[in-house]
């Protein structure tokens, strides 16, 4: 099995623990090693530790000296939309010029002009796609991402997505009740048709459903019959909530026992109290409140009351054209209020918890995925410091170097 040392890290920093979700004050929890090595044997951590610690090694081992570099695990980005054709350049545009998201979507542009462009790309087009947005998450130091579904509507380029994402490694999410596509009358038409005639074979291709739970969207019956009948062939439930309003997803999310509910910059102290004695994870998006000029959701009223919180990128062509887990860290210590220690285990073992992969990813402890990232800095939490900037020095996947 090949082995890789990684050798003099200035820093190694990982969530605490062997649990998750982190919630409260053992959010902030870290293990933290100065001069450290990691030690990779095939795809698996074998040990981290202190240099000084270091026994001679048998047998060979491939060494990658790390000094004035520290490490953290793979982010894990449990909350994107990578399967889609064309951009919103124009649209950016012209809310930069003063158009409002919501009215852009209502006039039938926002996701609905996205649709087009996805159908219109074909499904070599959405593999190359997804392929090439993988590999900008890569560059940033996301190893592991959720890929979700949503800009095909129609039965082909919904599997299609599906099977894109899968190709490129993604984990698969059908957001099969994103928008109603203009063919069918309205969202329960609409519904009639996913469910009969797309959900049996996305039931195969995907790990869970999610649904836009919105005005101008699905409201909260519609939500439920798409929730429940992805339940029933055993895909696991996610909801994108109180992006806007509060429509009631977090009740929603609390009775279908969904994983997560996502977006939450509406959510008001109910909604918080709520979640907070749930096992419902709040998946936070700041970056689409920045792009799209929104409040931002309460993160730290959340942690405070107890409430599990990931953190995620939202990446997609409308809300949040922005592929970066350490940007996001930086929103999430300037603008959320998490300190840098609360935005890593967030984008790592809480987000991998969201995706069911807690047990193997998101920590540098023997035993877990050799997912590391080494950032151009001897202090880690130059992870969230470092506004914008280039932060990730090297990635490591399975053990190997990227
Ligand atoms: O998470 N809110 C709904 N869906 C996406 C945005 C989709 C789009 O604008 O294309 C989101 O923000
Ligand atoms: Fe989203």
């Amino acid at each position: 099995m090949p082995r890789l040392l990684i050798r003099d890290l200035a820093q190694v920093a990982s969530p605490a623990g062997r649990t998750a979700p982190l919630r409260g004050s053992a959010l902030a929890d870290l293990d933290w090693i100065d001069d450290a090595y990691i030690l990779c044997a095939g795809a698996e951590i074998e040990a981290v530790g202190r240099m000084r610690d270091l026994g001679s090694l048998e047998g060979d081992v491939q060494e990658l000296h790390a000094r004035g570099l520290s490490a953290v695990p793979g982010l894990v980005d449990c909350h994107t939309h990578p399967a889609f054709g064309g951009d919103r350049v124009d649209e950016f545009s012209l809310r930069a010029a003063g158009a409002s998201y919501e009215e852009l979507h209502a006039a039938g542009g926002g996701i609905l002009s996205t649709v087009e462009a996805t159908r219109a790309a074909g499904a070599d087009g959405l593999m190359s796609t997804v392929a090439r947005h993988r590999d900008w998450m890569l560059r940033v130091g996301t190893t592991t991402f959720e890929g979700k579904s949503g800009y095909g509507l129609d039965r082909e380029t919904e599997l299609a997505s599906l099977r894109a994402i899968a190709a490129a490694g993604g984990i698969p999410t059908w957001l099969g009740a994103h928008a109603v596509p203009p063919e069918h009358a309205d969202a329960s038409v609409y519904l009639d048709f996913v469910l009969a005639e797309v959900l049996p074979e996305a039931a195969r291709l995907a790990e869970a459903a999610d649904v836009f739970l919105e005005r101008g969207a699905f409201d909260v019956d519609r939500a439920r019959r798409y929730l429940e009948a992805c339940a029933a062939t055993g895909l696991a439930l996610r909801l994108h909530g109180d992006q806007f309003t509060e429509a009631g997803a977090i009740p929603l999310a609390i009775e279908l026992g969904a994983r997560s509910v996502d977006h939450l910059e509406a959510t008001g102290p109910a909604g918080i109290a709520a979640l907070a004695t749930s096992d419902v994870t709040g998946v936070l998006l700041p970056a689409s409140a920045l792009f799209l000029g929104r409040p931002m959701p309460p993160a730290r009223a959340l942690v405070d009351a107890g409430a599990a919180v990931a953190l995620a990128t939202d990446f997609n062509p409308g809300s949040a054209f922005c592929e970066s887990l350490p940007l996001v860290c930086s929103l999430a210590a300037t603008q959320l209020k998490l300190s840098p220690a609360e935005a890593l285990a967030a984008c790592t073992v809480n987000a991998a918890h969201v995706l069911g992969r807690a047990g193997t990813h998101g920590r540098l402890a023997p035993g877990y995925r050799a997912d590391i990232v080494l950032l151009d800095a001897s202090d880690w939490r130059y992870l969230a410091y470092h506004l914008g900037g280039a932060v990730v020095s090297r990635v490591v996947k399975d053990g190997q170097l990227v």
